[in-house]
């Protein structure tokens, strides 16, 4: 068991340091790595569109480059209004790199908060998130 609000805050969070100067859309992510240690991620955008990296794979790359390997779930909030964000399913490219590190039962937690709290949360496994995935 884990503390699930405390992730969602987290990702909410993160939100703040989001650059997204041409989406104008903040994402905020928190993983949970299987030891306990929480890596927080923001979309960084580029003038260059397709460079943008979101905020999921942020969070996942830091923790990948810190050594950790097993996940045990993800938060993912974002929105135009960080007060007021909207549900944010993970893009397909970062899926595919929740597969890579993260078994089927992997938790993906979406938060939505209004006002500022959190009004309502969603909660999906990968498996149900990416269904009949690649993998070598
Ligand atoms: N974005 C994320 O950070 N995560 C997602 O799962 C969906 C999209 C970012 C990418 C871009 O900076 C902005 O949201 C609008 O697409």
């Amino acid at each position: 068991m884990y503390d699930e609000r405390n992730l969602a805050e987290k990702a909410h969070e993160a939100m703040e340091n989001s650059y997204c100067k041409y989406s104008g859309f903040s994402v905020g992510a928190a993983l949970l790595c299987a030891d306990g240690t929480i890596y927080s991620g923001c979309n960084v955008e580029n003038a260059s569109y397709g460079a943008a990296n979101c905020a999921e794979r942020t969070a996942i790359f830091k923790a990948v480059s810190e050594g950790h390997r097993k996940f045990t779930a993800i938060a993912i909030c974002g929105g135009k209004d960080i007060n007021n964000t909207i549900e944010c399913p993970p893009c397909g490219i970062c899926r595919q790199v929740m597969n890579e590190f993260c078994d089927s039962s992997f938790e993906i937690i979406l938060p939505v908060f209004k006002e500022g709290s959190i009004a309502g949360v969603s909660k999906h496994t990968l498996a149900d998130m990416l269904p009949y995935a690649f993998d070598l």
